[in-house]
């Protein structure tokens, strides 16, 4: 059994992050979305992982997430010249595949913890051509959903219909036997101009080949748009933080719940309410930190109380007045109370960034 983990792809909805790094990069608890799906295939037992990754992004992806050793597998990482769609993805990656069975997951996708295995036991044991996942979810327009009879085989695939036949939408797992290939090499590109997945198991339906699906119980989220991940990052720090304290704390501070703090990070005069993950070598002075935030590395906080929301690596946030929540800010963006007359507004903003002021 082989893993392909999906890492291209253009992003579009999470710009202007995008911009400058890898989608799947982007840290839930301090650790980036995409380690979370390697670490479900170390856990289910497989250990040959196929990462797709894009000309943008795809140096970053390799070289923070190496050759597999500190997972316990191998990555064979496997370049797509363009975002195509996720069965062209699966063409690209055929030499690697070879005539293996395997597992598809979107890199962005975050699925509870633990809950691989079984379906994968399930795919064994069965060895159907497909399985795929279900969940249900209030706005099936906004995804694949599938049409299922009462002994769970899939009847019918549809793209983002309009008039959804059922509630259940594909999660981004599946599992294949090498048939898809003779699938993926049958369809054409869709209005979008990409090679769908969904059209390829469609055409194995179509041939009445054996084409299941497994309900999925515990939590999944499509990391793609900033509300679903700080989402995925409430959901992570509230089933899976646990307390330690590396760096140093003052007296005058006060730490409540499930807090942890990385090495050589310094804390002054704060308060900090978990969950909360602070990272290392961060700054932290006269604050308030709130639940379920996540601080990566090199951050700076001063006079600032923040709550639900994740800062990226070497952020500078100093003496913004009002509470900051909900938010998810870049990678060494600075956000400063103005040090000069006149007091107004002054701002640097990037392409497609958002900010609400009241
Ligand atoms: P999507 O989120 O559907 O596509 P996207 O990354 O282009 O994002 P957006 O809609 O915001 O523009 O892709 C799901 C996952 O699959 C994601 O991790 C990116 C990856 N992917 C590829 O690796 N190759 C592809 O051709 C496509 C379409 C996606």
């Amino acid at each position: 059994m082989k893993a392909l983990i999906l890492s291209g792809g253009k992003g579009t909805r999470l710009r202007p992050l995008t911009y400058t790094g890898a989608k799947q990069l982007v840290p839930v608890a301090n650790k980036p979305i995409l380690w979370y799906g390697i670490e479900e295939m170390a856990a289910a037992g497989i250990t040959d992982i196929g990462i797709i990754i894009s000309p943008e992004t795809g140096a970053e992806v390799k070289s923070k997430t190496g050759n597999g050793e500190k997972f316990g597998l191998n990555i064979t990482y496997i370049l797509q010249e363009q975002p195509a769609g996720l069965a062209h993805a699966v063409q690209v990656a055929r030499p690697f595949l070879k005539d293996s069975p395997f597992v598809m997951y979107l890199g962005d996708n975050l699925i509870q913890q633990g809950d691989l295995k079984s379906f994968l036991d399930k795919f064994t044991q069965q060895q159907p051509e497909a399985l795929i996942l279900l969940r249900e979810v209030p706005n099936p327009s906004a995804f694949g959903v599938a049409k299922v009879d009462e002994k769970g085989r899939v009847l019918q695939l549809i793209e983002k219909p309009k008039i959804p036949p059922s509630n259940l939408a594909l999660v981004g797992v599946y599992f294949f036997s090498p048939l898809i290939h003779d699938a993926i090499s049958l369809i054409k590109p869709s209005a979008r101009g990409e090679l769908e997945i969904t059209d390829a198991i469609q055409c194995l339906i179509d041939q009445q080949q054996q084409v299941v699906a497994c309900n999925l119980d515990g939590w999944w989220l499509d990391t793609g748009k900033k509300d679903d991940l700080l989402e995925a990052n409430r959901l992570i720090l509230d089933t899976c933080l646990t307390k330690s304290i590396l760096g140093d704390v003052d007296t005058k501070t006060q730490i409540i719940g499930r807090v942890q703090i990385g090495a050589e990070s310094k804390i002054i005069n704060c308060t900090i309410r978990g969950p909360v993950v602070i990272g290392n070598n961060c700054y932290l002075e006269n604050c308030f930190i709130g639940p379920y935030s996540s601080i990566a590395d090199h951050s700076t906080l001063i006079e600032t109380d923040l709550e639900h929301s994740v800062i990226l690596e070497g952020a500078k946030i100093t003496g913004i007045q009002q509470r900051i929540i909900d938010s998810l800010i870049g990678q060494r963006a600075e956000l400063t109370i103005a040090p000069r007359r006149p007091k107004a507004l002054r701002f640097l903003i990037g392409d497609d960034s958002q900010i609400e002021l009241t």
